[in-house]
């Protein structure tokens, strides 16, 4: 019996790689002579910045690999067999070997190129920075196997964002995909793993989050008046991470791209980031940044990357109003304004609800309005109602409050006259 149970057992783990590599081509002669050399430990190459860089190619991985079809020299174009070692190759850095393999990945795989070539991440090689992914960041152009599952073990994205996948671990879609229920939900399932965006921006996750929950706006009209507009000005984990600190950004976006409005490299910014911007800063930042083409975009965000990843079951979602629809409520005494730095990354300066109303006593306060036209209102509303309680007016808080309901009505009841349901 456990003889037979082993002999099932060898040929089962003979016949698996066979299956595995059936498709596989051959190495050829000629990769072979170079693998002689490259599969050889220790193999070490000296670089400008005198680093040492491994030469070592796995064989056997290599052979097993989706590129063993492809002969060596298809992408080592630059390697000519003949004079090899005679004609030294000089390489400044491992990061500068890695960012000119893009063009030679781009030779076969357009498609994932071009959406690369569109992300934040390609953004941020294209401004010099030193961590921006390549293509080579996230897979290994010696052993990619087609179809090979990514998985919670392997996700790439956690070598550079090591916190948030921490944090990602024990949220509801960490959990679902360690317990194997579901298909695991990583990080491109929200992000996308060529085309990511800026996580804040309209095409950031909350798309792919309603294309998988179907259904999902409905469920929430069922309790929520105006979900739709919850939805655009309410990031998904405000209310789902519900511990977690919350803010209020108000987004400087192109009123005709969207986008949020660019500081531009060399020029001088108007303060340091995370610094609080002071009333003229605000009132030069409207008038010359934006040339009056720029919209304010009122937002309700999680301030801590770490803690927008902390998504809880439903049962423990923030469903009660005066979270945030309450005077001081501390949603609403934190406040950024955001533009995008010089590398695509969004910049927030630090306002306060002082700022906000001495904006209001110099009168600036219609530049909200008047730059482009915005219209932020309960969000304005609040924003007040969070500066007077703060310096503790009695009775504002009731005033306030009436305005906030009439506010309400007016709104509920003009939306009604919108769109009949
Ligand atoms: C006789 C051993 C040997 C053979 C055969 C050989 N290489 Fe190399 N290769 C080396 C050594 C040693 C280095 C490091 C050179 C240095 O230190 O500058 C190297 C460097 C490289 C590099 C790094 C970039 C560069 O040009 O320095 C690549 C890529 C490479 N080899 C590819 C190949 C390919 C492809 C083949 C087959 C066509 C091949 N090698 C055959 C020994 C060999
Ligand atoms: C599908 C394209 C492709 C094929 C096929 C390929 N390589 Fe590479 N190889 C690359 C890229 C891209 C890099 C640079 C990786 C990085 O550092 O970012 C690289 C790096 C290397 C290096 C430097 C050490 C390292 O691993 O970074 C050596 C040596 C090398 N390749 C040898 C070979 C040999 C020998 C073969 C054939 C057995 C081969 N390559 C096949 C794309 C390829
Ligand atoms: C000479 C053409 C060629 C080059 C250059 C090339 N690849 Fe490939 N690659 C292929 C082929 C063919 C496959 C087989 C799967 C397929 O049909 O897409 C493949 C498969 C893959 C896969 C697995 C695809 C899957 O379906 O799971 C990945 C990932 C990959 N390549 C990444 C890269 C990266 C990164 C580079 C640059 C370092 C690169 N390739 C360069 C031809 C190439
Ligand atoms: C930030 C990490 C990251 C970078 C950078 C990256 N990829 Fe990928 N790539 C992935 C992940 C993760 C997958 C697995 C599929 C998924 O999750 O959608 C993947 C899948 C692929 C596939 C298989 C096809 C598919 O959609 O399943 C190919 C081919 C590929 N990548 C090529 C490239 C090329 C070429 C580049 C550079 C232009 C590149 N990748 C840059 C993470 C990355
Ligand atoms: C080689 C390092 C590296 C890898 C791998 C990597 N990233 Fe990034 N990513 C960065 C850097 C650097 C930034 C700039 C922000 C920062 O420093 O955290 C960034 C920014 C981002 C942003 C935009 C942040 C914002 O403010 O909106 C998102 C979203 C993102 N990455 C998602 C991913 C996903 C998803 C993956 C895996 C498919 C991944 N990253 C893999 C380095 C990496
Ligand atoms: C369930 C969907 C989901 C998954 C899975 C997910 N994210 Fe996010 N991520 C989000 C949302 C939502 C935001 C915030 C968008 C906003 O501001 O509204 C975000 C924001 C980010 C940011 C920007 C943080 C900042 O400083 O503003 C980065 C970087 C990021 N995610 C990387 C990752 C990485 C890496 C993983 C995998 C470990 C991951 N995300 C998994 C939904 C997801
Ligand atoms: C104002 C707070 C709030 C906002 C904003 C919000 N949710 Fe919810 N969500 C809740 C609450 C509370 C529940 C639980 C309702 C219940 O148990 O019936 C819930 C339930 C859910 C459920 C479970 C639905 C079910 O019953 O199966 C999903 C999925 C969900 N939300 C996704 C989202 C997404 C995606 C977004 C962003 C586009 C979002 N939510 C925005 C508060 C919110
Ligand atoms: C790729 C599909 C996918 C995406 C994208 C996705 N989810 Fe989920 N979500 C799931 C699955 C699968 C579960 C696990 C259901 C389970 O455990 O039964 C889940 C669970 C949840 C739950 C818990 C529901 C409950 O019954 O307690 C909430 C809340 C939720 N998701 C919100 C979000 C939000 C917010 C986003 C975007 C930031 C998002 N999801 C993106 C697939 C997805
Ligand atoms: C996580 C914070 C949050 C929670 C919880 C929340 N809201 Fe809101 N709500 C907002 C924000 C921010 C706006 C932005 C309004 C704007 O831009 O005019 C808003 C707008 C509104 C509006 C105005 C809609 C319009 O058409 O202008 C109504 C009505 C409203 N909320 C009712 C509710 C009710 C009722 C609840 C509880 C069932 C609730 N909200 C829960 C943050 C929240």
């Amino acid at each position: 019996m456990t003889r037979l149970a082993i002999a099932a057992v060898v040929a089962l783990v003979c016949i698996l790689p066979v299956l595995g590599t059936a498709a596989q081509a051959q190495v050829s002669d000629a990769d072979k002579r170079c693998l002689g050399c490259h599969s050889r430990r220790g193999l070490f190459k000296r670089l400008e910045n005198s680093d040492h860089m491994t030469m070592v190619v796995p064989a056997d991985l290599f052979a097993k690999s989706e590129h063993a079809a492809n002969a060596c020299t298809d992408c080592h174009t630059d390697v000519n067999p003949g004079t090899h070692l005679q004609t030294r190759k000089s390489i400044k850095s491992a990061r500068d070997y890695s960012l000119a393999s893009v063009v030679v990945c781009q030779k076969c795989h357009e498609k994932e190129s071009a959406a690369w070539q569109n992300s934040i991440h390609a953004t941020l090689v294209g401004a010099g920075n030193a961590r921006g992914p390549v293509c080579t960041s996230c897979h290994d152009a010696h052993t990619e196997i087609k179809g090979a599952p990514v998985s919670l073990a392997n996700v790439p994205c956690k070598s550079c964002h090591d916190t948030i996948f921490a944090a990602y671990v024990g949220s509801v879609h960490g959990q679902a995909s360690s317990d194997g229920k579901t298909g695991p939900l990583l990080c491109s399932g929200c992000h996308n793993a060529h085309d990511v965006s800026v996580a804040s921006s309209p095409t950031g996750p909350k798309n792919a989050c309603i294309a998988c929950h179907q259904g999902v706006l409905q469920k929430h009209q069922a309790w929520l008046p105006n979900a739709a507009l919850h939805f655009d000005v309410v990031s998904c984990p405000a209310c789902h991470a519900p511990t977690a600190p919350r803010r209020v950004d108000l987004q400087l976006v192109d009123s005709g791209a969207q986008t949020r409005v660019q500081e531009k490299a060399g020029v001088p910014t108007f303060q340091t980031p995370g610094t609080s911007v002071d009333a003229i800063a605000l009132y030069n930042l409207l008038r010359q940044t934006t040339n009056g083409h720029a919209v304010l975009r009122g937002r309700l965000e999680v301030s801590t990357a770490e803690q927008i990843h902390q998504l809880t079951p439903k049962s423990q979602a923030i469903s009660d109003c005066n979270t945030c629809h309450s005077a001081g409520s501390d949603a609403f005494k934190s406040v950024t304004i955001s533009v995008a730095g010089p590398d695509g990354l969004p910049v927030r300066y630090v306002t306060d609800k002082d700022v906000l109303r001495s904006v209001m006593s110099i009168g600036s306060i219609g530049g909200f309005y008047a730059v482009g036209g915005t219209r932020i209102g309960l969000l304005d509303i609040l924003l007040i109602l969070a500066g007077v309680v703060g310096i503790g007016v009695p009775g504002a808080h009731l005033m306030l409050g009436v305005v906030v309901r009439r506010h309400l009505r007016a709104h509920d009841a003009a939306s009604a006259r919108r769109r009949p349901e």
